[in-house]
Order: C-alpha cells, then structure tokens, then sequence
C-alpha cells in the first residue's frame, strides 16, 4: 500500500514556497535539498507541488517504467510562443507522430556531409581568432553552433538573420528565468517583459517561416533536416501545415544549437582549468590527426576526446534537469506523488552524487576508462534525458560537440581571464551568466611532460 505521508521537506515561504531560495542558490538549492532530505523530497514553488527526485531508480520510473502517466511540465508548456506543438514541448498522439518524423530526420545516412559541414563551419571560426587576444567564448561557441544547425536544418546558410535570432533567443531565456514559479501571470499579460518577448518571437518566426517557403520553394535540399518534415507526407501520409513546420523548426534551431553551444563552452572552461587533461588531449589529437582535419572516421580513436566530452556533460549538463507533471496519482519511493503534481529530476544533483561518482565535483576524464558507463546504475549519468522522450539530437551533438573540439584543441589553448566570474545560470538550459572571457593560447604537442600529472582542479559545485 502507497503511504499518503509526504516526503520530507523544506517548509517555505507560505505564499512564495521555495521561490526565494531557488532564485538565490539556482541549481545548488536542489543539491543541498537532495542532500540534507534524500532522495525524494517535497517541496513548493509558488502555487506548484514539486517532487525532487535523485535516486536513478526513481528517475527511470519516471522516464522509462511508468512514462506514460507524465507530461512535460507547466515550465515547457509556458514556452509556447518559442516552441509551439514542437517535439519538446507536445504531448500524446501530435507527439507520437511528431517523434516519428523527426526520427527519419535524423537517420544516419546524411552524417558524413554534416561532419563535414561541422568542421568546415569550425575552421572558419578559427580563422577569425588570433593567438594572445581574449573572447567571449560562449559567444563564440553559440554563434559557431548556430551557424552549424541553420545549414544543417535549412540546407542553407542564415547569414544576416543569425544576429536577430541569437538576440530573439536570449531574450527567450531571460523571460523564462524571470517567469519562473509566476506562471499566475499569463504570456498575454503586457508587462514589459512579455511585449519585450513577443516582440522576440515574432522576429524569430519571420526568419523561420521565411526559410520554410524557401524550402517549400525550392523543395528543399535533400540532406537538410527541414526536408524530411517537407516530405512526411510522401512517407508518412502527415501534410505539415506552416504553423507546425514552424513549431517543429524552432524547436530544433534552439535545441540543435543552445546545447551544444554551451557543452562546448563549459568544456573549454573546464580544460583551461585543467591543464594536464587539456595537455594530453592535445597530445592525441596530435598522434591520431598529425597535420590533418578531423574526419568523422577518426572519432573512434579519439578515446580521450571521447572521456572529456563525458565528463564536460557529467559537470555542467546544458539541459541540466528534466521535469515532468503526473496525470494521475502514482507511487515513487514509497509516497504518494498526486495528479498535477510536478516532478524534477536534476542532471546537476545526481552526477555530483558521491555514491556514484568518488569526488563528484573533481574533472577526473579518467573516470570514464574502463567502462564505467556500463557499471553505473541506469540514470545516474543521463545528460541526453532518457525513456522515449530521450533526446532526438544525441548522436548529432555528439559529432558536433566531438568535431568541433577537436578542430578547436589542435589549434588553441584558453585560460579563464583572471577575474573573470564564472557562475552558471539556470534558465532553461546551463548558461555561463558572465559568459566566458579567456585568452587564447598557441595549441602545442608534447608540452604534457611539463605538467603536474596529478593535477586536478576542483570545480565549484
Ligand atoms: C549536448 C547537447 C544536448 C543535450 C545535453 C541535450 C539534452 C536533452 C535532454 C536532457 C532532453 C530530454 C528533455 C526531457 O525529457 O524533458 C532532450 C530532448 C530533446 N532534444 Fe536534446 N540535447 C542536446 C542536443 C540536441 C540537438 C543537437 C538537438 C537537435 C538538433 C536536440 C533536440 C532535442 C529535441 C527535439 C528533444 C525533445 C525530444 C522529445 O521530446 O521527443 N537536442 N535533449
């Protein structure tokens, strides 16, 4: 029998909840709240019942076991003038055949030409960096992602409209920190925040919907992911109206570039602090690639490259939770967990969870030899999410984030600038809140032999 107690929790503000508390630590709330509760823990933000859960077992029910008794929660549905009925945000039957389509977007057969569209677009960027000088580097990262996901989801570049929807996009951002937990205030509500945000939207729509007819038009370029929607018909017997070809390319202009922007930037990072790890990518790259680019080919080599990535995204997840809301009653941990209720499970608190990770907040790449992926419960390292709702674009970040970096390390080095702070911010996604200003470093093999091997600079959790 399913006990009706609740789990244990921090009482709250009677009126706010925990609203005050979460803007002031962001993620590390839910960690300290995990920490000092366990692994399920009650609690309210604002007007909303809120399951925190960090056990991988409970997690997997959530996603995989007893998926279909959650929807995506008031959070995403709030972003319905960015993502529409789109993928991430839709639910039930529209998402079923939505997710059916989008998965023969992805098929495999187009990856060697997006490989090289990825390290095409990153040699570019490079070209415009000088050794010495100091940038912004996720400015840099998200302008190079964007860049990558206009070409392979338009088949076309979107030179002059980039800046607009970069612009269009933070402005999205911002507005879902500022409205978290005040969902009583609807969208159409004219604050100043909204008009500033729907003013957004519209901009982002009419750079979206002008590269449909584009695509329409010209019946799409074949390899662009746009095409594939163009053509659910011919497979699928779909029609995509304009309004849902938009939803769904919005939602994957934002999800193919924010994520792997970020994954990219908080890797950059997390190697300039580490310079022995960064030494000896460099000196992989160096013995796999010579003087020569990256190819897809040689990814399979790349195993440090390979444990690096992982542990970027074990760090600083950039889709650093996942949040669900019951459709009806239902029993986690022993408790009774009521319709309506939501449900949040963090990335960020059970990969730093020191019973599955010895020194949770070290970047340790090493970790990841010997297999540990496979000795590690299900769902206590799930940066892609998981169940049917998993992410649609893994593999394709993979490439890209794994392409792009080698491309980058076999060229350059970062440090943080001194001062610099850095401080991740949750909105939807991990955003650095100062950016990322560092200086940039002549790349150079074999300097690993000069580095304090055992050198292990603790991240800030
Ligand atoms: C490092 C990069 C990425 C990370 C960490 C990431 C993470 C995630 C996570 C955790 C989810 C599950 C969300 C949930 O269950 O509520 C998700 C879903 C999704 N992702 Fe990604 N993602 C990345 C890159 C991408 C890329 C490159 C694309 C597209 C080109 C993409 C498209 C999507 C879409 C459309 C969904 C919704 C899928 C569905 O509900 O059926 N993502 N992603």
């Amino acid at each position: 029998m399913p006990s009706i107690t609740r789990p244990p929790g921090p009482k709250g503000h009677f009126l706010l909840g925990v609203l005050r508390e979460i803007r002031e630590e962001d993620v590390k709330y839910a960690t300290r709240m995990a920490r000092e509760y366990g692994d399920i823990v009650f609690m309210r933000v604002v007007n909303i019942p809120t399951y925190l859960i960090s056990h991988p077992r409970y997690i997997e029910e959530v996603l995989v076991t007893n998926y279909r008794n959650f929807i995506k929660a008031v959070y995403l549905r709030e972003s319905r003038a960015l993502f529409g009925e789109g993928l991430l945000t839709s639910d039930g039957e529209a998402w079923v055949r939505e997710r059916r389509v989008g998965q023969r977007a992805f098929r495999h057969e187009h990856i060697d030409t997006y490989a090289q569209t990825i390290v095409r677009f990153a040699e570019r960027k490079l070209n415009q960096w000088q050794e010495g000088e100091t940038r912004d580097v996720h400015k840099e990262m998200m302008r190079l992602t964007l860049e990558i996901i206009a070409r392979v989801l338009f088949g076309r570049e979107l030179a002059d409209e980039l800046e607009s929807a970069e612009a269009a996009i933070s402005v999205y951002l911002d507005q879902f920190a500022d409205r978290f937990g005040m969902y009583v205030v609807p969208e159409w509500v004219p604050t100043p925040g909204n008009l500033r945000y729907r003013r957004a939207m519209c901009q982002l729509d009419g750079i979206i919907y002008d590269a449909i007819r584009e695509g329409r038009r010209s019946n799409g370029d074949e390899r662009s992911l746009l095409s594939a929607f163009l053509h659910a018909q011919q497979h699928y017997g779909i029609e995509m109206t304009d309004l849902q070809l938009r939803d769904e390319m919005a939602t994957l202009f934002f999800t193919g570039h924010e994520t792997t922007g970020l994954a990219l930037t908080w890797t950059l990072f997390l190697l300039g602090e580490n310079p022995a790890a960064e030494a000896r990518l460099i000196d992989e790259l160096e013995a796999v690639l010579g003087d020569r680019q990256v190819t897809l080919a040689d990814l399979r080599r790349l195993k440090y490259l390979d444990w690096v990535i992982k542990e970027s995204l074990r760090l600083y997840p950039p889709a650093y939770g996942v949040v669900r809301e019951a459709l009806n009653d239902c029993e986690i941990g022993g408790y009774t967990v009521p319709k309506g209720a939501t449900v949040a499970m963090f990335q960020w608190v059970v990969h730093r969870d020191p019973r599955f990770f010895e020194n949770p907040d070290t970047f340790r790449p090493e970790r990841w030899e010997d297999g540990l992926v496979d000795r590690l419960p299900k769902f206590a390292y799930f940066p892609f999410g998981g169940g049917p709702r998993n992410c649609i674009g893994k593999d394709f970040a993979q490439l890209e984030v794994a392409l792009v970096l080698a491309t980058i390390m076999r060229r350059f080095r970062f440090r943080t600038v001194k001062g610099h702070r850095t401080w991740p911010l949750p909105s939807l996604t991990l955003r650095p809140e100062y950016g990322m200003k560092m200086e940039l470093l002549k790349s150079a093999a074999g300097s690993r032999e000069s580095m304090p091997d055992s050198r292990e600079l603790t991240v800030d959790s």
